[in-house]
């Protein structure tokens, strides 16, 4: 843990509270009580929709995939420059709830606030406020709200609101509004972009209300795409003299009822709301679709969605949850579950969308898809929830068109090359030395497929869907270096830029060449087993990709003469071809407030002449190939790249605690990991305001997981070499490995494996082959 920082919200196992209302604190706190289930997205703002400006507060509801274009204007655009932005789209908000007691709006910046709690219920997926309010009128009651973002359902979002009065009878009003005059926050949430959105997006197409419900249809100016939304109320607890009664206008619509209340009875009023798009089903379905939505959640009440949203996280917390016991353990935990937390709310589960680096819940980086999910989040779906995994590569098959597309664009006649950022699949990076240079995208996607192939061991989807993207994505990799006479005939990767986004367009990224490598030995073999297994698949890919064998010939000749940049006075793989040629980096020279804002700062020519680096690049490489090197190879290049890496990218330092792992830099990679777990829920970045840090939460994971217990799935064996940090006294958690269920505990002195489900299992511990034979058996090893 960062010593050095205080824990921002009280340190609990399950929750997350925050015990006072402070404006000050808002747009972050907005971020942390987000809710979203990977289809709809919400911010943790207020039922009493206060009036934020652009500086403290972003309503905020997302569908994901759901996004506005806006023809990009750039001073001096080159061929293939991407002519249109996508932005996810910040759409109409029905939260809105407002309470008035008899002639007082409840607000909570009047009268006086008791026992105010507003608090992240992880366990269960439901956020809960509750207060006693006294009005400046002397009126006091207990007002409750919960809101859930339903798994069960995926268009449905809840709302109960609560309300007893404490001491006195009378009218409470609960207005309910549906607000269609939103627009994104793009000066704030992504300054660096000039060509919007800006505005309002959505055009009106219906609004009405109609006996205790709200419909709202709207299309967006540029993209054309049609949002529907609709909610519906339904109030116990009080006799009500009328019913629902409307206002509507062209961007609102208010639904307004008042009932009797008596002093010590609660009225309830339990909100519906429905999202769904033109993505989804035919715009003309919409409007029939929402109705039936709605009616179907009211029948099941918030109580019964609540019960299976409590369902599902117990489903989802048995295998994911990791349990740490030891010093720091409490405050390392609640950060490792609020990181699962929202990885798990954040994952497109539909096949058709992804996963945004800052998940649902803030407008950061327009919403878009990187590398970020194949690398970090999904290998964490792999062995926690597969079925999301392949969801998420469904996606990435869904856009394989479009990526032929863009190989064609950057000059490649066959196969496919992956956006950089994107969310309909089309490439929306628009500078391409930190954007479509990332080839290695191809090779992080082909990576994560085969992580997934080799541990849930479907061949089923190898033959319908991951052949495909393999095949695809090596083709550009035998297209675009070549066998350069002046390395030794070795082949050569130029002008591509790596992960690390300090050093671009450069020759050789060590990381680029490794991971194209694999992807084409990954192809390879895919090939090779459709040959053996099932030639009728084969057959077909060759027809639907005009693929031949001379194309596996030459993959080969590139797997065995792949060129890797060396440095023999060091002994350690360097960045790329010009890394070491490059001006030390002097940190004295540089203002400390400048110093973690170097693009803001700096030309990036200045950044770029020097030998230093943003993010954890070769290191990366080798964690995920760890295989291929020996461990006193990784420590020099661990030692080489600790010198020289800022972790400026919040993507970094989960990594170097995996690799410090690894060499047995115990310490460190204890230091790494605590500087990861807790990075978002306070805010080291000072930037969770505009979302999460979703590779990074995915990350921490993986640093215990691949880290300090040393998993692998390399060459279809799982493999684990687990330590114990020092700091700990034990630590537990599950993988899934094809049908099986492991439970893996680690504690002083030993490792303790036990088959929860599935009938066998193997695996290896540093080399040696373990086979636990029965559901329920157990393997103990010494360490
Ligand atoms: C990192 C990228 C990452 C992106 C989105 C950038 O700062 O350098 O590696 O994909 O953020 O998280």
């Amino acid at each position: 843990m960062n010593m050095e920082i205080k824990p921002i919200y009280p340190v609990e196992p399950w929750t997350i509270t925050e015990t006072s209302f402070d404006r000050k604190y808002n747009y972050r706190n907005e971020t942390t009580f987000s809710l979203s289930n990977g289809y709809i997205g919400t911010r943790g703002t207020f039922e009493e929709a206060y009036d934020f400006d652009i500086d403290t507060g972003l309503e905020g509801n997302f569908v994901n995939g759901f996004y506005e274009s806006e023809q990009i204007r750039y001073g001096e655009a080159n061929f293939g420059s991407p002519l249109f932005s996508q932005s996810l789209l910040n759409l109409p908000n029905m939260k809105e709830t407002r309470v008035l007691l008899e002639d007082e709006w409840f607000t909570m910046e009047e009268g006086t606030i008791e026992d105010y709690s507003r608090t992240l219920h992880m366990k269960d997926g439901v956020l809960k406020r509750s207060l006693v309010w006294t009005s400046p009128r002397g009126r006091k009651a207990e007002i409750r709200f919960q809101r859930l973002v339903s798994f069960e359902m995926k268009n449905i979002m809840a709302i109960r609101v609560q309300v007893t009065p404490l001491n006195f009878s009378g009218k409470i009003q609960f207005r309910s509004r549906l607000q269609a005059d939103v627009e994104n926050h793009t000066r704030k949430t992504n300054p660096i972009v000039d060509y919007g959105p800006f505005g309002r997006r959505l055009e009106p197409l219906r609004l009405e209300g109609e006996g205790y419900r709200l419909y709202y249809e709207g299309i967006t100016k540029n993209s054309r795409l049609t949002a529907a939304c609709g909610c519906s109320h339904r109030v116990s607890g009080s006799e009500c003299e009328t019913g629902w009664e409307f206002c509507i206008g062209e961007l609102e619509g208010t639904a307004v009822l008042t009932a009797e209340a008596k002093e010590g009875s609660a009225v309830v009023l339990e909100k519906m709301l429905c999202y769904s798009t033109d993505l989804d089903l035919p715009a003309e379905d919409l409007r029939g679709f929402i109705l039936d939505t709605l009616k179907e959640a009211e029948q099941k009440t918030f109580g019964g969605l609540e019960k299976s949203q409590k369902a599902y996280m117990g489903r989802f917390w048995n295998t994911a949850d990791i349990r740490i016991q030891g010093k720091d353990s409490q405050a390392l935990q609640q950060g490792l579950r609020f990181n699962l937390f929202h990885i798990l709310q954040s994952a497109g589960r539909d096949g058709r969308t992804g996963m945004g680096a800052k998940g649902l819940s803030g407008e950061g980086y327009e919403g878009h898809y990187f590398w970020d999910t194949e690398m970090y989040v999904l290998p964490v779906f792999v062995y926690t929830e597969p079925e999301t995994a392949r969801r998420l590569l469904d996606y990435r098959y869904g856009t394989l068109e479009q990526a032929r597309e863009r190989a064609r664009i950057l000059g490649h006649e066959k196969g496919a090359l992956f956006p950089w950022r994107t969310i309909n699949g089309e490439e929306a990076s628009t500078y391409y030395p930190l954007g479509t240079a990332q080839y290695h995208i191809n090779a992080d996607i082909a990576y994560a497929l085969s992580l997934y192939l080799q541990v849930t061991g479907d061949v089923d989807y190898l033959k319908e869907k991951g052949a495909e993207i393999l095949i695809e994505t090596a083709r550009v990799w035998a297209d675009v270096g070549s066998f350069a006479e002046c390395k030794g005939g070795r082949y050569c990767i130029c002008s591509v830029t790596g992960p690390d986004e300090y050093n671009v367009l450069v020759d050789n990224n060590f990381y680029t060449n490794l991971m194209a490598r694999e992807n084409l030995r990954d192809a390879k073999g895919a090939v090779e087993y459709l040959a053996r297994h099932d030639r009728e698949v084969l057959a077909r890919l060759k027809e639907k990709l005009d693929f031949s064998e001379e194309e596996w010939k030459l993959w080969q000749r590139i797997i065995d003469h792949m060129y890797f940049p060396y440095d023999e006075a060091r002994q350690v793989y360097p960045l790329d071809d010009g890394f070491m040629m490059r001006r030390p980096w002097d940190e004295s020279r540089i203002p400390e407030e400048k110093r973690a804002w170097l693009y803001e700062n700096y030309h990036p020519l200045f950044i770029m002449r020097h030998r230093m680096s943003k993010q954890a690049d070769a290191i990366l490489g080798m964690y995920l190939h760890s295989h291929l090197f020996t461990k006193e190879e990784i420590r020099r290049n661990y030692d080489f790249y600790q010198e020289v890496t800022l972790h400026h990218s919040s993507l970094s330092t989960c990594i170097f605690g995996i690799v410090a792992s690894d060499i047995g830099y115990d310490d460190e990679a204890y230091r790494y990991f605590s500087q990861s777990a807790r990075m978002d829920l306070d805010d080291y970045h000072h930037n969770f305001y505009a979302g999460i840090h979703g590779a990074n939460m995915a990350g921490t994971w993986q640093a215990v997981v691949n880290g300090f217990a040393g998993l692998r799935c390399q060459e279809t064996r799982l493999k684990f070499s687990p330590s114990l940090p020092s700091e700990w006294e034990s630590y537990s958690f599950k993988l899934r490995y094809k049908r099986a269920l492991l439970r893996i505990g680690v504690s002083r002195g030993q490792a303790e494996f036990t088959l929860e489900e599935g009938e066998k299992i193997t695996f290896y511990i540093g080399g040696k082959e373990i086979c636990i034979q029965e559901n329920g058996g157990r393997h103990v090893e010494k360490i």
